[in-house]
């Protein structure tokens, strides 16, 4: 339900400076957490952010008798008394959040049977979940389905080779927790390789899974008995990193960004300079300002890694808006991540989208009438206005395109945006954000 903490007002035109810290991914702590079904001995995971996807993860497992114990930045989880979570307490987390799936294979691993709510379609495309399906069924699950529920059901998993159709993140997760503890050996081709799959890997190292990361998008899983307990450090949530980059960029400010990690940002970085951001590498963190030449346009794609990012899509939007010439965004990963732009036109935006593939690569979306290519003309002066955030990437957008903007922006649902950014109003303060309410 909608309260008065949802709605906040910003005054813009100034620009952000200061410093403030990033802590664990939000597309990474899940599915930490998720590992924790495949043993029963104790797990510690440190650097969590304080986020609402945190929350649904923790209280599923608690939902099924798991114990969670949160201290500042630190979770510490045992699902040594978990039981069969009944439809009934898993129903409520249905399109709360994606997590809901990945829980499928490793409650195969651990009850032969598992029933998941259905998530359906967010703002940002249908995300169906059929990858997710077919791999498990190659491990040898039965899957069903009625209009709310999966229901999936194996005496035992078995290694396969598998095969995406598209190297999808949460699809690889899935068959990482499922193969980690199969019979014989899974390889698994078309593979995700994000930095937060890779974090998984490690992670599942960790806990005694036999894992091998080979050229060409191909993992191969050798399946252990059994998986023990972990101590693990979260990696920096690299998608709020950038996201504050922009903001400094587009503000012409400085952003000191503690956690900030150059390996997992190479790809943003370098159109982030190529842009006329200006960034110094330290040990702790990034610092990000505008560069001394100011902002031009540019040409990007968005792509599964190495790729530009989708989640880094948004901000840098807001930021070529700020530049000087005619920028083209080709969003490849999901067919409606543009739906957040009418809202910038209405603040003085430039930007005209089309159907076609406005790149050099193919995509699965072009000739099927999705607006997914952007063009940008900047730089366009924005103004305040009211806006209510769709999503959760596309919020922070907004907040960004608020504080570039002349005068005061009413931002509804700011919600969405606690659920995946930690104490984010305490960072805009920190940052010389003023705000009006
Ligand atoms: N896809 C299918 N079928 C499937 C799974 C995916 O067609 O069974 C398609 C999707 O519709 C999409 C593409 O494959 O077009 C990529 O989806 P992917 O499975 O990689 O996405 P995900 O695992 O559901 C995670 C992040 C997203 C992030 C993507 C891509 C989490 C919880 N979410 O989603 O993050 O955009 O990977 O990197 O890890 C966000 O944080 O705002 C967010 C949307």
């Amino acid at each position: 339900m909608a309260s008065e903490h949802d709605t906040m007002i910003l005054r813009g035109g100034k620009p952000l400076r200061g410093e403030i810290t990033v802590r664990g991914a939000k597309n990474n702590i899940p599915k930490s957490v998720v590992a924790t079904l495949l043993t029963s001995e104790e797990c510690t995971l440190t650097n969590v952010a304080h986020i609402e996807d945190v929350e649904i993860v923790s209280d599923m497992i608690r939902a099924m008798g798991g114990e969670v114990r949160q201290d500042d930045g630190t979770l510490v989880i045992s699902t040594k008394n978990i039981q069969l979570p009944t439809k009934e307490q898993f129903q409520s987390f249905s399109g709360r959040s994606r997590i809901p799936i990945l829980f499928a294979g490793p409650l195969l691993v651990r009850f032969g049977k598992a029933m998941i709510p259905k998530l359906g379609g967010c703002n940002i495309g249908s995300r169906p979940v059929d990858f997710h399906i077919a791999a498990l069924k190659e491990f040898g699950a039965e899957v069903t389905e009625d209009e709310y529920f999966y229901y999936f059901e194996a005496s035992k998993l078995r290694g396969t080779k598998i095969a995406l159709n598209y190297p999808s993140v949460g699809a690889t997760e899935q068959v990482l927790f499922a193969a980690s503890c199969a019979e014989g050996v899974t390889e698994l081709s078309n593979a995700a390789v994000e930095p937060e799959v890779m974090e998984l890997v490690a992670l599942l190292q960790k806990m005694g899974a036999i894992i091998s990361v080979d050229t060409d998008r191909v993992i191969t899983i050798v399946g252990v008995p059994s998986l023990g307990g972990y101590e693990h450090a979260v990696m920096t949530d690299r998608i709020e990193a950038a996201s504050w980059a922009c903001a400094a960029a587009a503000t012409d400010g400085e952003i000191y960004v503690k956690g900030a990690r150059q390996m997992d940002m190479t790809t943003f970085l370098n159109k982030f300079r190529q842009v006329g951001g200006d960034f110094d590498i330290k040990n702790d963190g990034i610092i990000f300002r505008r560069g001394k030449k100011g902002l031009s346009s540019i040409a990007l794609e968005t792509d599964v890694h190495p790729g530009f990012m989708t989640d880094w899509q948004q901000p840098f939007v807001v930021l070529l808006t700020q530049a000087h010439g005619v920028s083209i965004v080709h969003e490849t990963v999901y067919e409606k991540r543009f739906g957040y732009i009418d809202a910038l036109n209405r603040m003085g935006a430039h930007i005209q989208l089309y159907q076609e593939c406005l790149g050099s690569k193919k995509c699965r979306f072009g000739q099927r009438n999705h607006f997914h290519s952007a063009v940008i003309s900047g730089p366009s002066k924005l103004r305040g206005t009211e806006i209510t955030i769709p999503d959760l990437r596309a919020g922070f957008s907004y907040v960004i395109a608020a504080l570039v903007a002349e005068g005061e922006s009413t931002l509804h649902n700011m919600n969405l945006i606690r659920r995946g950014y930690e104490d984010f109003r305490h960072k805009l303060e920190a940052l010389g954000v003023q705000i009006v309410k």
